[in-house]
């Protein structure tokens, strides 16, 4: 698949977007997912014009489809990925040279099996952030009888306000200068183990919308906690690279994500963004005020029944996303507009009734689009995408779900 800039954007008219997307996917059964093509190469140039010139390497979480990440890595200014178990990573790094895994690993076949082989041991990178993450790489095979194992050391980006308390994320124990120095010299002085990078992902910036719809005192909290934040991430994420450099050479200063693109490509400390979602385009993405992605990922379900003229209930929907339990975890019914969830059933695991404007309409076999809360739970439901372009369909692409892979 090529991403070539689109001219226009058709997704600004839904009743274009959305009818040519019905077209082009009218001999499919439903369920069924489909990714507009002009919509995902808007999406991935439009993120590399918010990085203004700062690498990005993809979050493979919020794809989980080899063919999609290999096109966007296709397009100079994206690089690496970053993947989300070590199994997939193993997997990935046949192909792709330059793997860090994002979170630490428990996984004891997979370390072995990356302690094995010198070219997978090239390619991955391990996240640790603690002297444990470096004893149970040696519990499965000593440092003399393996291959070195490149790691980065992840840096706590949480930001702690006096008045509103720990914002962010629970990630790495390591949070001042001190303790990265501290662990970094352990692991420039330990055999068998080669410090390449360090990570600091600024979840408050970068997953969180600034603009939640009819929550205007909550945007401006919001956008006050993502200024500060990164204001006081800036000094200490540049201080502890600093430090980290005097000990070892870093190839990366990773950090951010889709949200924070601008804010974290403006802090000269970091070489690189992770980032992945805004793919996709899901709808926990509609409410940040300084872009929009487009709805390139969606799934169509069909109407199999009316139980009153008002309610047309489809077949499926519950595809609920993970985070804190609430409305905005649910699908988002896409097209036709104006359509609702029964409160009292909302999207159900089977079933789920929908009343509304455009509920009357709807008869048995009509299908309905939805949009999933986040970019790369999507297709854990689906064995393949439909990639449309126009009213056709022009590709077919499975998700690691397809190829038979389930990582988390
Ligand atoms: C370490 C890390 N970096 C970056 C991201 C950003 O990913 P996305 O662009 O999909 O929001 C995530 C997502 O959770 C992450 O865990």
């Amino acid at each position: 698949m090529q991403l070539t800039p689109p001219t226009t954007q058709p997704w600004l008219d839904p009743r274009q977007y959305w009818g040519s997307l019905t077209t082009a996917t009218a001999a499919l059964d439903t369920p069924f997912g489909a990714v507009s093509v002009p919509a995902l190469a808007y999406n991935a140039h439009d993120m590399l014009r918010r990085a203004s010139g700062t690498t990005i390497r993809v979050a493979t979480k919020s794809v989980r489809v080899r063919g999609v990440v290999e096109s966007v890595l296709a397009l100079p200014g994206y690089s690496g990925v970053l993947a989300y178990t070590l199994a997939e990573g193993l997997w990935l790094a046949k192909t792709i040279p330059d793997v860090v895994i994002g979170y630490p690993t428990a996984d004891r076949t997979a370390i072995a099996a990356l302690a094995a082989s010198p070219k997978l041991a090239k390619r991955v990178t391990l996240m640790v952030d603690s002297v444990h993450h470096l004893d149970l790489i040696d519990s499965v095979v000593a440092a003399g009888k393996r291959e070195p194992i490149r790691v980065a050391l992840e840096l706590d980006a949480s930001w702690r306000s006096r008045a509103l308390g720990y914002l962010g994320v629970f990630r790495s124990p390591v949070r001042t200068v001190a303790q990265a120095r501290a662990l970094a010299r352990t692991i420039v002085e330990r055999k068998g183990f080669e410090l390449v990078g360090m990570m600091a992902y600024e979840a408050q910036v970068a997953g969180v919308v600034n603009r939640p719809p009819g929550k205007p005192v909550l945007a401006r909290t919001v956008d006050y906690v993502q200024k500060h934040s990164t204001e006081e991430l800036r000094e200490r994420r540049g201080a502890v690279a600093a430090a980290l450099r005097e000990l070892t050479e870093l190839e990366f200063v990773n950090g951010g994500g889709t949200g924070s693109l601008e804010r974290t490509a403006a802090d000269p400390s970091v070489t690189e963004i992770a980032a992945g979602s805004g793919l996709f385009g899901p709808h926990l993405f509609d409410s940040y005020s300084h872009f929009t992605p487009a709805p390139a990922a969606a799934f169509a379900l069909s109407v199999v029944r009316k139980p009153q003229p008002t309610v047309a209930t489809l077949h499926g929907g519950g595809w609920v996303a993970s985070g804190p339990p609430g409305p905005d975890r649910m699908p988002k019914l896409a097209w036709p507009e104006g359509l609702q969830y029964l409160p009292r059933e909302m999207a159900g695991e089977v079933q789920s009734p929908v009343k509304g404007r455009a509920a009357a309409a709807l008869e048995v076999g009509d299908r309905v689009w939805l949009r999933h809360t986040k970019a790369g739970e999507l297709s854990e439901h689906l064995l393949e995408f439909a990639l449309v372009d126009g009213d056709a369909i022009v590709e077919t692409m499975p998700t690691y779900r397809g190829e038979g892979k389930a990582f988390l």
